[in-house]
């Protein structure tokens, strides 16, 4: 019973009340709405690092407003994958809230869900909307933004996978879907998963809501800016529920039975998986990067850029293959957050010593990077002329 633990309840009451009070959703709502990409199209959204391709021969190169669309181009790609990855925690807030549900007292934790839920869903569109815009203005098409999905999809937009794998991780889904509804260990430890998640974004989203705080004028700050920043606040509540559920209410709760244990850990598991990678591109989600080569040689060969086919793959080549000040960076990024997870999990018993310690996260390298990219670049080139010849066509290969 919850109520027998009048700290830990108490702690879920004030962090429900105060999300409620200071719910970002209308100010949102209204960020989207008012959203013109043409009255902030001359500004940074970002601070200058958390651009596309920072710190690669491309940056370097570029002139000062094509810095400033790869700016953009950050804040679009950035916001994409964390759409993907809010519609997947829908879904699993209102599995793990059925779960929860089945024990005495639980109602506060199935409210504060009901509400992140809904939060999440205006996180959505605010996100989708300055994406969609930003896109059909820049190419005409869709590079890293993608028609509504539901949330079985490889929450990864951009992954090392293929029909099989898709298949394979659509089951593994559903199936903790259906677990996780009627048992009350893996519910409540879903937020395990969603807190180390979550501490991944907080990362960088701390950095991106600070160049509104930062900017000499913050009602005049890029809208972009401020939708990262309302968003980064009601995450910070989300983030606390994550902590709570997963770290205290656990003490409420049977100790884990052997397959309870296993699923819990396999979960984490697939976190370490879906982390394994880092990405030149984008410091601060971890895609794989082959997987990239599409859209970043759209972009070169769009006017922006205005690259010629054998121009782009040039590029590509030097910017994927090489090692880079924006390489490093991304690396350190996946360290301090492979750090942070084990910082995060380490109270838990149950958790098994490859998740305690991140071995598959840390396993990866730069030069096993570099490695991958010298492999996949020469396969993929063909491929990309092919997408060339398509022009402006509406093409995503994944
Ligand atoms: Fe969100
Ligand atoms: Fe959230």
């Amino acid at each position: 019973m919850l109520l027998e633990n009048q700290k830990t309840y108490r702690r879920l009451q004030i962090n429900h009340t105060r999300n409620k009070e200071q719910d970002h959703t209308q100010l949102l709502d209204k960020a989207a709405a008012d959203f013109r990409y043409e009255d902030c199209q001359e500004e940074y959204w970002n601070p200058e690092e958390f651009s596309l391709l920072y710190g690669t021969p491309l940056w370097e190169q570029s002139t000062p407003s094509q810095k400033i669309i790869l700016n953009q181009l950050y804040w679009v790609a950035y916001y994409s994958q964390i759409i993907s990855a809010e519609i997947a925690t829908i879904y699993f807030n209102q599995t793990s809230a059925a779960g929860l549900y089945a024990q005495e007292d639980f109602r506060i934790i199935c409210d504060s869900l009901d509400l992140e839920s809904a939060q999440e869903r205006a996180h959505i569109n605010a996100f989708k909307t300055v994406a969609n815009q930003v896109e059909a203005k820049l190419f005409g098409k869709r590079i890293f933004s993608y028609p509504m999905r539901g949330p079985f999809s490889e929450t990864m937009v951009f992954a090392d996978t293929n029909f099989f794998k898709r298949k394979w991780k659509e089951l593994q889904l559903k199936t903790f879907g259906l677990l996780s509804a009627d048992n009350t260990f893996l519910a409540c430890q879903y937020f395990t998963v969603r807190g180390v998640r979550t501490l991944n974004g907080k990362l960088i989203q701390h950095k991106l809501s600070n160049f509104y705080q930062k900017h000499p004028n913050p009602e005049k700050a890029p809208i972009p800016a401020k939708i990262s920043y309302y968003h980064f606040m009601d995450e910070s509540f989300h983030f606390n529920s994550s902590t709570i559920i997963s770290h205290d209410v656990i003490h409420c709760l049977k100790p884990p039975t052997e397959f309870e244990k296993l699923v819990a850990n396999l979960g984490l598991q697939g976190c370490q998986k879906d982390h394994y990678h880092f990405s030149v591109a984008i410091n601060g989600i971890f895609w794989y990067d082959p997987a990239l080569y599409s859209a970043i040689y759209q972009i070169l060969c769009s006017p922006i850029f205005d690259m010629n086919d054998t121009e782009a793959k040039e590029m590509i080549r030097r910017c994927f293959t090489e090692e880079s000040e924006g390489l490093h960076r991304s690396y350190q990024t996946h360290t301090e957050a492979r750090d942070s997870y084990k910082i995060y999990l380490e109270k838990l018993e149950y958790i098994s010593k490859t998740n305690k310690e991140m071995t598959i996260m840390s396993s990866n390298t730069i030069p096993k990077y570099l490695a991958t990219q010298k492999k996949a670049l020469p396969t993929s080139l063909p491929s990309l002329s092919y997408l060339g010849s398509l022009g402006n066509l509406a093409v995503r290969k994944s």
